[in-house]
């Protein structure tokens, strides 16, 4: 299964940015991290970061067009961005929002995230460990789709007799 790891503003600075908060991991730690959890699930995954929201809709109608899964950090973008939110309502397969921070906790702007109510479902405050979780989800998920599909066909052929 191809999923896409796609994160937003700042995100590329990790291990320096506000350690405190964010944790001593760095981005390219991070890009590790999500490539081998991939391989060890067997899942095709690509780890982005952008600056730029226009090239983060581009990646998500990207997802959309594959019907890929998606992990989605929209960093400052959850808490504002319409267009961001647009473009995961578009997607076709999940969607896995993740926090590294427990925004719950933090300022009262931070609470609210646009992206939640068109996410599959949502991690947050649990550190980059947020990613590899989502990443575990995925394949559970995709595993269970599987042999329901395959349940379904070996009972199509039962009462055909
Ligand atoms: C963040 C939380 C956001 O509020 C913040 O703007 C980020 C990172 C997180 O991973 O905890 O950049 O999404």
């Amino acid at each position: 299964m191809r999923v896409y790891v796609l994160n937003g503003p700042n995100l590329g600075r990790l291990g320096t940015r506000q350690v405190d908060v964010y944790g001593a991991t760095s981005y390219a730690d991070l890009v590790g991290l999500c490539e081998a959890t991939g391989r060890e699930l067997g899942l095709d995954v690509t780890v982005r970061q952008t600056d730029a929201e226009h090239e983060l809709v581009g990646w998500l109608h990207e997802a959309a067009d594959e019907q890929a899964a998606v992990v989605l950090n929209p960093a400052a973008w959850s808490h504002y961005s319409i267009a961001v939110r647009d473009a995961c309502a578009l997607l076709r397969g999940p969607l896995v929002e993740v926090h590294i921070s427990n925004i719950h906790a933090r300022e009262e702007f931070r609470a609210h995230s646009v992206i939640s109510a068109v996410a599959t479902g949502v991690i947050c405050g649990l550190g980059v460990d947020g990613y590899r979780l989502a990443l575990h989800h995925l394949a559970a998920r995709a595993e269970a789709a599987g042999a329901s599909a395959e349940a379904a066909r070996a009972g199509a052929g039962t009462t055909g007799g």
